[in-house]
């Protein structure tokens, strides 16, 4: 069974609050249904931007991440991963029908300790601010840059999860989106193997030539 989210977000978004629209994110699904229970994807369903405070979690199992993703899994979102790589710029959007104010951040979560790996891409102290006329832009269209992590580190599909994370602080309410994705091993983007260096070519190299060589601007 598929889940129609798109027709769903379009007729609740008055009643809404936030979430990230642009990369895809996690939606919710049969896999999220068996750790949160039916009635939390139905309440995640009927309005997909409500805070985590609005998720029915009366059936849920403890296998239920519902402060990781807002109980979103990734196992109901494999075809959702994107590929990231040290240095990407990648442009992210938000829609806040109904702004309250509190921080922000987007950070890479490892999904298995649900802590972030890395200092925040970005933050707000204070974001989604409803006293204002209008937000400014950058609380709905904003960047962030992929750092580079150490090897191995989110190269695995569902290591890691990119999560915008937003408290509405004093309307206590907490708003989760994942944006899955894996790091590019560094290798793919390097160059070609270099040629044989001269160390390799001349068994026994006059040491000064092959300085000369080597670091010539
Ligand atoms: C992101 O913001 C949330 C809410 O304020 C906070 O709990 C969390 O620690 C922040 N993440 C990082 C990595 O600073
Ligand atoms: C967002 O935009 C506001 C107003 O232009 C600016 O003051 C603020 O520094 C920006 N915040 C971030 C995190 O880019």
């Amino acid at each position: 069974m598929r889940y129609s989210f798109a027709t769903l977000s379009i007729v609740s978004l008055a009643a809404a609050h936030g979430m990230i629209t642009s990369p895809a994110a996690r939606q919710p699904g049969p896999a999220m249904a068996a750790a949160c229970g039916a009635p939390a994807v139905a309440a995640a369903m009927s309005d997909p931007t409500n805070p985590l405070e609005d998720i029915d979690v009366s059936a849920a199992t403890p296998q239920c991440k519902l402060d990781l993703c807002r109980g979103a899994t990734f196992a109901d979102n494999k075809d959702r991963m994107q590929t990231f790589t040290a240095g990407q710029v990648i442009p992210m959007k938000a829609v806040l029908p109904i702004p309250h104010e509190g921080p922000m951040n987007v950070s890479i979560i490892d999904t298995a300790t649900n802590k972030a790996v890395a200092p925040p891409l970005i933050s707000f102290k204070s974001y989604a601010d409803e006293n204002l006329a209008t937000l400014p832009a950058n609380n709905t269209a904003f960047s962030v840059t992929m750092p580079a992590l150490k090897a191995g580190m989110c190269a695995q599909a569902g290591q890691c999860t990119m999560q915008w994370f937003w408290v509405g602080t004093k309307a206590m309410q907490t708003y989760e989106s994942c944006v899955d994705f894996v790091m590019a091993p560094a290798a793919a983007a390097a160059a070609p193997a270099p040629a044989a260096s001269p160390s390799v070519i001349f068994a026994a190299p006059p040491a000064p030539i092959v300085v000369a060589r080597g670091f010539r601007a």
